[in-house]
């Protein structure tokens, strides 16, 4: 039975993740989440007590981290490390937190690993390579020189460039992976699809940012969860695995997909003020990970994995409705 400590288990990504290991592997499992307007407890409910357990805590707090990485290090366990701020509109209206938990934070899990020897995998963007012309037929690869736009990229390459460096210079059995666009169950409804999807919901028309044609390269959360579980596994230390599933579409056609599946006419959405400095493209080529690691997507129609996640919105409604009001009236300060 292996031990995985999961730093922000309790958000979107790292709570599919818990689930995925625990339904999948016999692994024990801790958590350590600051519960975040972003976390909540309600992403672990129905996973088994006596093999997950949620430390509530800061990333960024050696006191707490400390003991927990030594205790992962006894048990030869992994550390696994999602916690983060997420979201770029946040960055652009207080970047503070962000330079906290994703530099702080990482430096704080860098040195416990440093000085326990544990394994570490750290979670990380696609952002961190800036962004692409529409027609450029290149994509991002491993060798993509760092060019982040937003706090949001910027802090997390600082994070990506602190855990290189601790690899290099101390050793520490650490891998990376940057991931494309996630969507899926229990995403926050600050987030793209399911701010449309629960903006339908409550008759309220999409908001596409400016022209809409800003293009995000879509995997399904469980086939990112699936490569990270890869990478751990199989992945060399010191590497950096990109992950994508060949999913570019650009906003426009991801409402209007929404629209459809949702029954309502295509043309049934408003455009809004464009984000500050907002990237245009985004492309993985995720070769490596396919050819070294032997990884392949599952959700390769974006339509049924979309409906999918329309259907557990429409399903999980308490999840979702005490942050909607509180979101909405942030975007509509910012004319979104
Ligand atoms: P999220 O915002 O849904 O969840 C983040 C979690 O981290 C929350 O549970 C929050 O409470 C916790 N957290 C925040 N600050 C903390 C701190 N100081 N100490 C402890 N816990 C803290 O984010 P997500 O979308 O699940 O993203 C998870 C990771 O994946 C991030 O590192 C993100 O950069 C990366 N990523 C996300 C995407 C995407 O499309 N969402 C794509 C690629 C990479
Ligand atoms: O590429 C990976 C990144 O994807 C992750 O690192 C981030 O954590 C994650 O939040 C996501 O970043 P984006 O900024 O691409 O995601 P977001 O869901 O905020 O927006 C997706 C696209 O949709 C982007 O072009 C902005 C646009 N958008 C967003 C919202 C909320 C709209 O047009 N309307 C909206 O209401």
């Amino acid at each position: 039975m292996r031990s995985y400590l999961v730093t922000g288990g309790a958000g979107f990504i790292g709570s599919n993740f818990v689930r995925s290991l625990v339904t999948e592997t016999d692994a024990s499992v801790t958590v350590l989440d600051k519960l975040t307007y972003a976390g909540s407890r309600a992403n672990l409910d129905g996973l088994p007590a006596d093999r997950v357990r949620l430390e509530v805590g800061d990333i960024a707090d050696p006191a707490v981290v400390d003991p927990l990485v030594a205790k992962l290090a006894d048990e030869d366990g992994v550390l696994v490390h999602f916690a983060a701020e997420s979201h770029n509109d946040n960055s652009l209206s207080d970047p503070s937190p962000f330079l906290q938990t994703n530099v702080i934070g990482t430096f704080t899990l860098l040195e416990a690993a440093r000085k326990t020897g544990v394994q570490l995998h750290h979670i990380s963007t696609d952002e961190v390579y800036g962004d692409l012309e529409l027609d450029d037929p290149e994509r991002f690869t491993e060798r993509t020189a760092y060019q982040p736009s937003s706090p949001y990229s910027s802090t997390k390459a600082g994070s990506d460039m602190l855990v290189r460096a601790w690899v290099r210079s101390f050793g520490v059995r650490a891998t990376i992976s940057n991931c494309s666009n996630n969507y899926g169950p229990r995403q926050h409804v600050e987030k793209f699809i399911p701010r449309q999807i629960t903006n339908l919901i409550d008759g309220i028309r999409p908001r596409l940012y400016g022209e809409g044609l800003n293009v995000r390269d879509w995997i399904h959360v469980d086939d990112h969860n699936r490569a990270v579980l890869a990478i751990i596994e199989k992945g060399v230390p010191g590497e950096t695995y990109l992950i994508g599933a060949d999913g570019e579409k650009n906003n426009k056609d991801v409402v209007q997909a929404i629209l459809r599946l949702m029954g309502r006419e295509v043309d049934d959405y408003d455009h809004v003020a464009d984000r500050a400095g907002h990237d245009l493209r985004y492309a993985i080529d995720s070769s490596r990970l396919r050819s070294e690691l032997g990884w392949t997507p599952t959700y390769t129609d974006f339509e049924s994995g979309l409906e999918q996640t329309i259907g557990w919105y429409r399903d999980n409604e308490d999840w979702w409705r005490p942050q909607k009001a509180l979101t909405e009236s942030k975007y509509a300060q910012a004319g979104q």
